[in-house]
């Protein structure tokens, strides 16, 4: 019999790939948004928003698992979502961060209490971060941003679904904490060389001051300290390579995904006409 899942965020980065991985799979895929819309075929549509546990009810009732994306920066109202989850389904895999910021953490601790069978998900930045310079890159030739040196070794969204689906579909991910990375560290300046090259034509760094980046961020309303712990993170990933995990091939069987593989498939994102 195939397996009713939730997937949450479903209109997401990540989530819409988990949504169309289990499409594929053959799971009962229910989809929630709050505006839920785009879904390949045979996905079942439910709106709901996870900041009022209420309009859950219909997509909670009869699944068997729970993909888990948490949308804010406090576990305010988790508990009761989680506690709706549970007198449902069995499993839960949660998308937390490699970061693992203070709601982060607190909400893994409510996940493990939640009687649940759990599967954390840690991922490092995602590789679809780099569509931020998407506008600089479809100008000119070249990215100006503080920080050229900062090291990450970039997932793909689509790695980050595939072993969301294996956590969900197989059994032996119970407990677990998945600390997922791409095949090798970049610097900044080198994630944008690649995009250069995917689009055909060069594409340069400019080191920036990270005032000239903050009053940038201020400008389009972050609040001071988020941009400061933006540029604190960043400062922190020149110290040197960023570490590399080997877990999206031993959970998938398949080598993680390159940023180059990520960047020849999103290159319309970077080239003028788009
Ligand atoms: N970006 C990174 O490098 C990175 C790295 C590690 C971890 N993460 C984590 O990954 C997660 C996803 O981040 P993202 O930036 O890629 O965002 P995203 O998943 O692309 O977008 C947010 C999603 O949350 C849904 N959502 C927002 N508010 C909601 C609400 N009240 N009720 C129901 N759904 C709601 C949105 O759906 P609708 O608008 O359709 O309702 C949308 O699908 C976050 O938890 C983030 O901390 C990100």
């Amino acid at each position: 019999m195939s397996q009713r899942i939730l997937v949450t965020a479903a209109t997401g980065t990540v989530g819409r790939h988990v949504t169309a991985r289990l499409a594929e799979d053959g799971a009962e895929v229910r989809a929630l948004s709050r505006t839920p819309a785009g879904f390949p075929p045979g996905v079942q549509p439910l709106r709901g928003d996870l900041s009022a546990p209420g309009s859950l009810a219909p997509a909670v009732d009869g699944v068997d698992a729970v993909f888990l994306i948490w949308p804010f920066a406090s576990v305010d109202g988790l508990e009761a979502v989680l506690a709706l989850m549970a007198g449902h389904a069995r499993k839960l895999v949660y998308l937390s961060s490699a970061t693992v910021r203070e709601h982060e953490r607190r909400a893994e601790g409510l996940i493990e209490r939640s009687g649940l069978e759990w599967t954390v998900l840690r991922p490092h930045a995602f590789a679809a971060n780099a569509s931020r310079w998407a506008g600089q890159i479809r100008a000119g030739d070249m990215v100006r941003e503080p920080y050229g040196r900062a090291a990450m070794s970039l997932v793909h969204e689509q790695d980050i679904a595939a072993v969301a689906v294996a956590a969900l579909l197989q059994e032996g991910h119970e407990g677990a904490v998945h600390e997922l990375t791409g095949p090798e560290s970049l610097t900044q300046a080198e994630q944008v060389r690649v995009i250069g090259e995917a689009v055909g034509r060069p594409v340069r760094w400019e080191e920036a001051p990270p005032e000239e980046a903050r009053q940038r961020m201020l400008a389009r309303g972050w609040p001071p300290e988020v941009a400061d712990d933006v540029l604190r993170a960043q400062a922190a990933m020149t110290a040197g390579p960023a570490p590399v995990t080997t877990t999206v091939e031993k959970v998938t069987g398949t080598p993680a995904r390159t940023f180059r593989s990520w960047a020849d498939a999103h290159k319309h994102l970077f080239q003028p006409s788009s």
